[in-house]
């Protein structure tokens, strides 16, 4: 591969900004350094740019069969829409689909392998536990596989009892692996649920009304008690509510290893945007809930007390009886038509990994409610050393793959589903006005997006088989 220098752009990092010049040779950053002279190299002029490492996405969900459907991005279509946000990275979750965990990996890497446009990595999603899945947990760890994720809620479906919480918990303490925590109260979910039905009550906003947001706060609390007496770190995932940021504060004060992490849809929506008549391009869970949560969650990002922002991406279609034309073919993807006169039929999650950056850039970075650096570490840095990636993921460091951003801090956009390259028929931020956006994304070394021009392939993402983690 041909020597790369990216020339006279401001370097930011998680915890520095400054000017230089990198040199890109074989994947890796091999110098970063002033006026670096390389004859043989390509130089690309970055005056004027901002130099990020790449986004590292630590929550998607490509492919996932879910409420009668599959969510709406693929391992390519997703790849390839995360890419043309600025990352580089994501991690997706493995569904528990096969008496064995091996055979539910090797589902997984039969959909993504040959699609995968970025680097990607899995988490183990923990839904069904007996003697037989405990004893497999460890053999993840030679797949690749460090972290599981657990569910206090969706009863019947993909959530687990406490106690099979707990043993998840002490095997993954056992061997230096991480649990993350889908954190609501099932029990209570499952009788607002009957009790809304029973009343007639099948409007979208139900959705958010029969999911509490104290249920965060004691699943939270209750887990963060386990992985005490497990002697576990706890990675908390999406989480969207001031009462979890405090039960955040609260357990790592009494000195347990729990993390944090929030997406953007939580720090701008609240439950009235389920209440619009589109409101069902809002479904998710945990849902959306008031500007207060908002507010709180924004406060966190900024203090230090959560460590990562996702994204949570599992995309639907908004009318999925539409056909799509895809590689030649017609094909028609069921969405969030399915709920509609049954919240409880709406496919859960939305369109967002590749939103995330250029939405916090401008509404995050530009309106001072972040530092760049934080930026960067809140995207990228973070996820890289929690999940066990860093530095070859998330820095810009000699040694580091040159998953390089070349931002442009100028360019002003009217974002919509136009912009975004999701496959869906939605946008959530449709209309919003963006002042910053990715101009040149490099995936080790290789020019995968210039400008509006796609020019990654199918297939040349590379899975990741993660090390240890870092507590932050
Ligand atoms: O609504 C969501 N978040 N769908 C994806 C599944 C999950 O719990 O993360
Ligand atoms: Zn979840
Ligand atoms: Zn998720």
């Amino acid at each position: 591969m041909v020597k790369k220098i990216i020339k006279s752009g401001t370097l930011i990092t998680a915890s520095e900004t400054f000017q230089a010049d990198i040199l890109v040779e074989n994947g890796k950053i091999a110098a970063i350094g002033q006026d670096l002279q390389t004859p043989d190299a390509e130089v690309i002029d970055a005056g004027g740019k901002l130099i990020m490492p790449g986004g590292v996405d630590p929550h998607t969900h490509f492919d996932l069969p879910m409420f009668g459907t599959v969510s709406s991005d693929d391992h390519y279509t997703g790849h390839k829409a995360a890419a043309f946000g600025g990352t580089t990275t994501v991690i997706d979750f493995v569904s528990q689909d096969f008496p064995s965990l091996k055979q539910c990996v090797d589902a997984w890497h039969a959909k993504a392998d040959d699609k995968a446009a970025i680097d990607f990595s899995f988490h183990m999603n923990m839904t069904r536990f007996d003697e037989q899945v405990a004893a497999e947990i460890p053999a993840l760890l030679d797949e690749g596989i460090t972290t599981l994720k657990v569910f206090t809620a969706y009863n019947g479906v993909l959530r687990l009892e406490d106690g099979d919480i707990f043993r998840v918990l002490r095997i993954a303490a056992e061997h230096g692996m991480l649990t993350m925590l889908h954190a609501e109260n099932g029990d209570v979910i499952e009788a607002l649920v009957a009790d809304a039905l029973a009343a007639g009550h099948t409007s979208t906003e139900w959705h958010a009304l029969t999911r509490p947001a104290w249920g965060a706060g004691d699943a939270i609390l209750r887990v963060a008690g386990m992985a005490q007496a497990a002697g576990a770190p706890l990675y908390v995932v999406h989480m969207n509510t001031a009462i979890g940021v405090d039960m955040l504060e609260y357990s790592r004060e009494r000195g347990i290893k729990i993390m944090g992490e929030t997406c953007p849809q939580y720090l701008f929506f609240t439950i009235d945007e389920m209440r619009r008549p589109d409101g069902a391009k809002w479904v998710c869970s945990p849902p959306m809930r008031t500007q207060a949560d908002n507010a709180r969650l924004w406060q966190a990002v900024a203090d230090g007390t959560m460590q990562t922002i996702g994204t949570d991406h599992c995309p639907f279609f908004y009318d999925g009886t539409k056909p799509i034309l895809y590689e030649g073919r017609e094909i028609a993807i069921p969405g969030k038509e399915l709920g509609v006169d049954d919240f409880t039929k709406t496919p859960n999650g939305l369109p967002a990994v590749g939103d995330r950056l250029p939405v916090l850039w401008t509404e995050g970075v530009v309106k001072g409610r972040m530092t760049a650096n934080q930026f960067v570490a809140l995207s990228s840095t973070n996820p890289a050393k929690i999940f066990g990636m860093y530095p070859r993921k998330g820095a810009l460091l000699p040694g580091s793959d040159a998953d390089i951003v070349i931002w442009d801090p100028d360019r002003k956009v009217k974002y919509g589903v136009a912009m975004a390259q999701h496959r869906t028929d939605y946008n959530l931020y449709e209309g919003w006005e963006l002042t910053g956006y990715p101009e040149k994304v490099f995936l080790r070394g290789r020019l995968i997006v210039d400008g509006e021009q796609w020019l990654g392939k199918r297939g040349m993402g590379r899975f990741l088989s993660r090390g240890d983690g870092m507590i932050l």
